[in-house]
């Protein structure tokens, strides 16, 4: 066990919900068949579970049970999407637009199809100093459509400054053209309404380990209907999930993704009310011990522009790297802690306008389910004592 920490870090993953962990069990342990066995009753079970699991994901986020390709979690169905899209060999064009502050799990996808020839547009987004902070320009956004463009890729919540895009407007956009719109929904789905059929989404990743499910399973929404969207396998074998993604099924994770999703669409209303106390206790906190602090991303009190359980903070003049060294009883990230592999400075904020030394002065705070006040104090605390030490230290 590490030492005894009070966990912020829920951008980059939830502790899996003990009832969760509950559900998963007898899949572990007693209904342990594949579900592609057809000859006996393990099997069957097996297929039934994921039935009810695909049944009960597709109904959360609007769509058709055939519309949940499961995958191993958000990168690999965003790959699919990328990938999946761009290797038809009917598509449109080798033209592809997203946005610069989108997650590495499309940044890097996107490279490695310009390395083959694909043209790539990314965005800008609206600087640190603006109202719009951190989101795209619509104009901007039909204007970088071409004739030959075949997919927009834009997320809908930011994983590092909790912005909400507007996904429906984006739709309306990309449907004009006849284009479709993949969106990483990995940090939205679970914390507010996700509804694809009204959005107007082609294709949608999530995962369910930000939502208090286990690690290691996610989906990919394909929309099947009017006219369907195609996509080239990623993965071959033996024809799993309509043939779009091969492999034995991961049931005991189907199970939990399913059962993780269902509490949180559950508590959904009290839990967002409570999670957006927590983050103005801690803005209110560190702003009063850190009067200079900066905050990344959208104003607090405009709900619908952010998600609420994302705080995202600069303390200039300090290092992000040296704060967290000296930060022992709070778990949190400086930068993103998904690309936490690459020590630069968050390309998210560089997006945003920030200088390099900003950026690498930043913090972020992920809240969640098993926070509490209490934790909230611990926090402030811990930050303030850091920041004043480092300064201290630099003034000499
Ligand atoms: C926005 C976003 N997309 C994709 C991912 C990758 O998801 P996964 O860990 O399920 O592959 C993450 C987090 O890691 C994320 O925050």
């Amino acid at each position: 066990m590490p030492e005894a920490q009070v966990y912020l870090d829920n951008q980059s993953t939830t502790r899996v919900d003990p009832r969760v962990a509950e559900a998963m069990w007898p899949y572990f342990t007693e209904q342990y068949g594949n579900a592609g066995s057809t000859s006996h009753a393990y099997g069957a079970e097996a297929r039934e579970a994921v039935a009810a699991a695909r049944a009960s994901l597709a109904a959360a986020i609007g769509a058709a049970p055939a519309e949940i390709v499961f995958t191993s979690g958000a990168t690999e169905s965003n790959n699919l999407a990328l990938r999946g899209v761009a290797e038809r060999p009917r598509r449109r064009g080798n033209h592809i637009v997203s946005v610069v502050t989108e997650h590495k799990a499309i940044l890097d996808p996107l490279q490695r199809l310009e390395r083959r020839g694909f043209e790539i547009t990314l965005l800008p987004v609206a600087p640190a100093s603006s109202s719009d902070v951190g989101l795209i320009d619509l104009d901007q956004l039909a204007a970088a459509l071409r004739d030959k463009t075949c997919l927009v890729s834009v997320m809908l919540a930011n994983n590092e400054i909790g912005v909400l895009q507007p996904l429906r407007e984006i739709a309306e956009v990309c449907r004009a053209r006849g284009v479709w719109l993949h969106t990483d929904a990995t940090q939205a789905v679970g914390k507010l309404p996700v509804n694809v059929a009204e959005l107007g989404i082609d294709l949608m990743s999530f995962s369910a380990h930000k939502m208090y499910g286990p690690k290691g399973i996610g989906a990919l929404y394909v929309r099947r209907s009017s006219p369907p969207v195609r996509l080239e396998p990623q993965i071959d074998g033996g024809g799993q999930e309509s043939g779009f993604r091969s492999g034995t099924l991961n049931v005991p994770g189907i199970v939990g993704f399913a059962t993780a999703l269902d509490l949180c669409l559950a508590e959904m209303a009290a839990e967002t009310t409570r999670l957006r106390s927590l983050r103005d206790q801690l803005y209110a906190g560190l702003l009063k011990a850190v009067p200079d602090m900066l905050l990344n991303g959208p104003a607090l009190d405009q709900p619908h522009l952010r998600l609420a359980n994302n705080l995202n903070c600069t303390f200039p003049h300090v290092n992000g790297e040296a704060l967290l060294l000296n930060m022992k009883t709070i778990a949190v990230s400086s930068g993103s802690a998904c690309t936490s592999a690459s020590p630069e400075p968050s390309h998210v904020l560089l997006g945003l306008g920030r200088s390099l030394d900003e950026a690498r002065a930043s913090l972020r705070f992920g809240l969640g389910r098993f926070n509490s006040p209490q934790d909230i104090d611990i926090a402030i605390a811990a930050v303030a004592q850091a920041v004043h030490h480092l300064r201290s230290l630099t003034s000499r």
